[in-house]
Parts: structure tokens; C-alpha cells; sequence
């Protein structure tokens, strides 16, 4: 299996308790700062086999949300994956435009698919697919955004809000490169493949969020992979999604069947006719 090729730096830092949501539905870090260590075999930090400048990244507990920070002075706050996260129950309670990658899945109304995400990331999109009732398998190849994921879906999967349990339950996450895994599906395959993968644009400009910023900072020098929409255009049986930032060509050079485009992004759509097992 091809891991996380990155060679960002990252450290495994105490947890942090005491926040406000400490002590009540979050409750305590559920490992300790050497079980996490061991657990991803990065090193401790601070220790004395560490200096501070041998961690570009920090990974700790923060009032029991598995989080990442840059380790640098003037780095904004650590992130990790709340699918309980304010805007995004907003977002799926009160939008009533149906988001634009909902349209892009071409559901027919009240069709429950299988949709592979392929580079699952902070799996907000994922998210978004999943709690409009479809069910979804996530692949993520970064080590340490597999571990931010598992983290975020263990917390929504025993949270008190029993709608977003559900929508957790939806979600199966696998750890490592999609394109093998595409190239050797057995099982039924997938109506729609959705693939968004880093776009190599670095700059902190407020159209970069923060944490898309966070993940081109710690992933930039991973390569792409170069067949991953070949891969999945032989596999999904009705079509491949491809987001992609609005003014970036054509992902492997491939047209797509037609176009959805935002003002910052746009989902390019290619119709399979795969039948697939099942
Ligand atoms: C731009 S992010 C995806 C963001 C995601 N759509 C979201 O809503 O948070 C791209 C992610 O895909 C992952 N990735 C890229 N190529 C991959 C591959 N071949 N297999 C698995 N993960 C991949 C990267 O590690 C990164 O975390």
C-alpha cells in the first residue's frame, strides 16, 4: 500500500483540557499523549530528542478533538474534524438551495447511492453526501488525516444528537491510496466516484480557507496520483465527480461530459457505463 509520502515534520503534543466544552458532552482526551505517539510512531513533544524547530506540525487532544496545528509562531488555531461544527449543522438544516455537489451526483429524488470518496481530506464533503441519506466510503492516505477523520467519526457516532450519529453510521472510512484500491474492487460497485485532490496553490488568501490552507501546507509536496480518474472512471457505474478550482484544467487531461461552476469552484461531471458486480 503507497502511505503518506509527506515530509512535513509532525509531533504528538500534551492534550489540552479545560476548555468550555471540557467535562461535559466531550468529555477526556481517550488516549494519552504516548499511546497516540506509539499509536502513529511520530515523536513526543516537547522531550529532550526533540527540539521545537524539528516540528513543522502538532498533533494533540484538544478537549477531546484529535487536532492539528502548525507549529509556528502566528499559526492560527488548531483545527480538527466537528462534524458537530456550528456552520456545517447550519448548512445541512437550513440551506434550502440543495449544495451544488448534491446536484452534481444527478440522484434521482429520494435515491439512496454509493458514492466513493476518494480523497476524503476533512471529509466535509463527505459529510455533505452522507447526510443527504447516501451512503459513502472514504479513502484517505495521509496518515495523519485518516487519524483526524477516525477521531471526528468516533465523536459523531456517540454524539447526543441522534440525527448526527446516523449520518455518521453512513460513513465508512478506509486508510490508504484509492487508486489500488479502484484498480481491485470486488464488491458492488460504486454509482458515483467523487474525487477532489489538492490543487497545488499555496497562498493565504482568504479564498483558501483555513483549514484547505492547513492541508496544502502539511501535503505539498505529496505527489498526485496519476491515474486515480482513469481508475475511477472504470469503476463508477453512472459518473465520476471531479471538484476543481474554477480557473484549473481538465484533471488528467480528460474533458469531462459537462460542467457545474461556481464562482471559486465547479464540479466537472463524466458519465460512465459501468455495470459493475451487483
Ligand atoms: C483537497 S483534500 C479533500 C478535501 C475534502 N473534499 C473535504 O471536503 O474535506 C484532498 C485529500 O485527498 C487525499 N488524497 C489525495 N490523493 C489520494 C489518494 N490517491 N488516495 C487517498 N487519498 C488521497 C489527500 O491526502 C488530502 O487529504
Amino acid at each position: 500500500m503507497l502511505l503518506s509520502m509527506s515530509t512535513s515534520r509532525i509531533c504528538i503534543a500534551p492534550s489540552i483540557e479545560g476548555g468550555p466544552a471540557a467535562g461535559t458532552a466531550r468529555g477526556g482526551a481517550p488516549e494519552s499523549q504516548a499511546q497516540l505517539a506509539t499509536r502513529l510512531s511520530l515523536p513526543l513533544w516537547p522531550s529532550e530528542k526533540v527540539a521545537d524547530e524539528q516540528c513543522d506540525f502538532l498533533l494533540f487532544y484538544d478537549n477531546a478533538c484529535l487536532s492539528l496545528q502548525q507549529n509556528d509562531q502566528g499559526a492560527s488555531g488548531p483545527l480538527c474534524v466537528d462534524f458537530e461544527d456550528a456552520t456545517l449543522t447550519y448548512r445541512q438544516r437550513h440551506s434550502r438551495q440543495p449544495e451544488a455537489i448534491l446536484k452534481a451526483l444527478g440522484a434521482k429524488h429520494g435515491e439512496t447511492l454509493r458514492i466513493v470518496d476518494a480523497t476524503a481530506g476533512w471529509g466535509l464533503d463527505a459529510f455533505v453526501l452522507a447526510a443527504a441519506g447516501h451512503r459513502v466510503d472514504l479513502f484517505e492516505r495521509s496518515v495523519i488525516l485518516h487519524a483526524l477523520l477516525q477521531d471526528g467519526l468516533r465523536r459523531a457516532a456517540a454524539s447526543v444528537d441522534e440525527r448526527l450519529a446516523v449520518v455518521a453510521g453512513r460513513m465508512t472510512l478506509h486508510f490508504g491510496d484509492s487508486s489500488p484500491r479502484l484498480k481491485a474492487w470486488g464488491d458492488v460497485h460504486p454509482d458515483v466516484i467523487y474525487l477532489d485532490p489538492m490543487f497545488p496553490e499555496r497562498s493565504k488568501s482568504a479564498k483558501v480557507k483555513k483549514n484547505m490552507y492547513l492541508l496544502q501546507q502539511m501535503l505539498h509536496d505529496e505527489p498526485p496520483t496519476e491515474t486515480l480518474l482513469r481508475d475511477a472512471l472504470s469503476l463508477a457505474r453512472r459518473r465520476v465527480v471531479v471538484k476543481r478550482p474554477a480557473h484549473a484544467g481538465f484533471l488528467e487531461d480528460i474533458r469531462p461530459s459537462f460542467q457545474l461552476t461556481g464562482k471559486s469552484s465547479r464540479f466537472d461531471i463524466y458519465l460512465t457505463r459501468n455495470s459493475g458486480a451487483g
